[in-house]
């Protein structure tokens, strides 16, 4: 495939959350290969620019394109491309760890066996929890649940990770990183937001800083990226 192509494209982005407008005009592209780290302080809307991207939630002006492709258009076929972690979960207390890793694998139609799924976790420091009931573990454990499914999701060319480091330890940490940086350099794109500056080796990364946005009403032209 062309380096070179645009994948992900922001365009004219416009949200408001609540009575506030947190950005309009916001514009962005990347290709292959590329980390993108969604920066700013809280509240900026980092999270809502993640759910956006991921069509959780309908900007009030402009279009998220893959592929060249509007991803309300898209639909399935940008599904299949996206892993997305966000900050709920997406795992379900009643089964195990294990389980929680094998069945979002099958939904995503990537089925793995229970030794992957183990190595997966123990990958995130959940070895010894595998049979553990996820709604017994901590709120940090259950975000590392969600998270060792990134060590089987080589073919979701995207993945969108909200703070992903936060509940992680330091070899964790270590091992997320060289994940991500791997999946930049087969080609993939990982968009995620960080409040600490987490070192990942890879040389495409670009910073999409939000600033702050305004009070609606308020006539502060708001200049992004
Ligand atoms: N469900 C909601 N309804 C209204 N406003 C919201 C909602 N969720 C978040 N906000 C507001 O949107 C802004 C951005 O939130 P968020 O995207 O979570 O920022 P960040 O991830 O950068 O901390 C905040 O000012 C927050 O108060
Ligand atoms: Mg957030």
């Amino acid at each position: 495939m062309d380096q070179e192509e645009t994948f992900l494209e922001l365009k004219n982005i416009k949200c408001v959350r609540g009575d506030r407008l947190l950005y309009s005009k916001l514009n962005f592209s990347c290709g292959n290969g590329t980390l993108v780290r969604v920066a700013g302080p809280n509240g900026t809307g980092k999270t809502s620019l993640l759910r956006l991207l991921v069509g959780l939630m309908q900007p009030q002006d402009g279009q998220i394109l893959w592929c060249k492709k509007d991803i309300k258009k898209l639909k399935e076929d940008f599904w299949k491309d996206l892993i997305y972690i966000g900050h709920l979960n997406g795992v379900k207390d009643d089964l195990t760890a294990r389980e929680n890793l094998l069945v979002n694998c099958e939904i995503s139609e990537h089925p793995i066996d229970t030794e992957t799924a183990d190595e997966c976790l123990k990958m995130v420091g959940l070895e010894g929890f595998e049979e553990q009931r996820t709604g017994s573990l901590s709120q940090g454990q259950r975000r590392r649940v969600a998270l060792a499914r990134l060590y089987a999701s080589n073919h979701a060319k995207l993945w969108v990770l909200d703070e992903p480091f936060v509940a992680l330890d330091t070899k964790a940490v270590e091992n997320l990183s060289k994940l991500v940086a791997q999946h930049v350099k087969n080609g993939g794109i990982v968009v995620l937001t960080t409040h600490q500056e987490v070192p990942i080796p890879v040389e495409n990364k670009v910073t999409l800083e939000l600033r702050g946005g305004v009070w609606l009403g308020q006539e502060r032209r708001l200049k992004h990226v």
